[in-house]
């Protein structure tokens, strides 16, 4: 008995461990079937009884959450088997989970009294991206930096690893499969509107791979610098030349997605140059380039790439008052790997 004109209110829960664009694209679909997305999610203490400990803390989860564009409202604690009682709680009217089974720790289909009430509806899960994929990737990676020919890292293809069966498809870094990126799904992603006249212009450029909490601290604080945020995003064969190792661990199409899932982005500039050219700030009428606390690596070993912006005297630096990086993901993933 719904009234006309009341708001539909979707539920989503999950754990959200290492957020990625498969994640993002899941409450986009969610977003569709209704007005707003409520997105529950599960405390540590419950991820550890079902599945064993998570890589991120319930704090960063709840937060790359609630940096997603399409997420209304952000609920901590969301039980395992999902119940009208929750439902109802939050005034939601019906669920939304993606077409894969999940299970709890004894085998019970963790949507069973939802889907018994009619009150669950199903989205296409984004094929070629999953934490289990993301893992690997970064398993292989350390195996082939550190640990050349041993086996310890030998990590198994399974799964999502096993999609994108098109060579072309595979990183030239990590050796491992891909999503298959289309111009549909970055329209579907990107929000198309250009900047309003008088709008201040923000630019940033950087790697932004494994897009994390960090990254998202800081484009909210390069979006406060302005009004429209353009994001610089650099190819894979850049990114490469200054990380070194098989960086980035995603590929330029995946990165464009996970940015343009950020609430706080504009605008992409897909295979930006290291450089801020004097071209690119008079094309887009940048006000503002910013750079985080994090090292600045010259091109070259020479070149400043921000030398432009700071000549004319529009470059700023901020901080994002959060440490984490790609490389500590890396790290913890390679510390929590007796979990996988
Ligand atoms: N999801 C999706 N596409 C993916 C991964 C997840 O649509 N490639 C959806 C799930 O179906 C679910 C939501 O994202 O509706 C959050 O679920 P979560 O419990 O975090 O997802 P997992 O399936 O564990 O994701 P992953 O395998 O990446 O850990
Ligand atoms: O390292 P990457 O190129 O992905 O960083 C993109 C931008 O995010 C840089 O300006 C960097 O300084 C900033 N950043 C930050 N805080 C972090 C991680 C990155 O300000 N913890």
């Amino acid at each position: 008995q719904k009234e006309p004109n009341k708001e539909i209110r979707v539920w989503c829960d999950g754990c959200y461990d290492m957020v990625h664009f498969g994640h993002a694209n899941s409450l986009r679909q969610a977003k569709a079937l209704g007005d707003k997305v409520i997105v529950g999610i599960h405390t540590d203490e419950e991820i550890t009884k079902h599945k064993g400990p998570p890589v991120f803390t319930e704090e960063e989860r709840v937060k790359m959450v609630k940096g997603i564009k399409w997420v209304d409202e952000v609920v901590l604690g969301a039980p395992y088997v999902t119940t009208l009682e929750v439902l109802d709680e939050h005034n939601c009217d019906f669920c939304v989970h993606g077409d894969d089974i999940t299970m709890t720790a004894e085998g019970v289909d963790t949507y069973h009294l939802v889907k018994k009430a009619n009150r669950y509806k199903e989205v296409k899960r984004t094929a070629g991206v999953s934490t289990t994929d993301l893992v690997g990737r970064m398993l292989l990676l350390t195996k082939n930096h550190f640990h050349q020919g041993s086996a310890e890292y030998a990590i198994e293809k399974e799964g999502s690893s096993n999609m994108g069966q098109d060579s072309s498809a595979k990183s030239p870094w990590t050796g491992c499969s891909q999503f298959l990126p289309t111009t549909q799904k970055i329209i579907q992603f990107s929000d198309g509107k250009a900047p309003k006249p008088g709008d201040k212009i923000v630019y940033v450029a950087g790697a932004f791979d494994l897009f994390h909490v960090g990254h998202l601290d800081f484009l909210e604080k390069a979006k406060e610098l302005g009004d429209y945020l353009i994001v610089g995003l650099h190819t894979d064969p850049v990114v490469n030349s200054y990380k070194g190792s098989n960086y980035p661990i995603m590929n330029l199409h995946e990165r464009v997605l996970s940015v343009l899932a950020c609430k706080y982005v504009n605008e992409v500039v897909i295979g930006a140059p290291y450089c801020v050219t004097e071209d690119l700030l008079d094309h887009f009428k940048v006000d503002v380039v910013c750079h985080g606390q994090t090292p600045i690596a010259l091109e070259d070993g020479k070149i400043d790439p921000y030398a432009i912006p700071k000549t004319r005297g529009i470059f700023c630096l901020i901080d994002s008052s959060n440490t984490m990086t790609t490389e500590r993901i890396v790290e913890r993933i390679i510390s929590h790997r007796l979990e996988y």
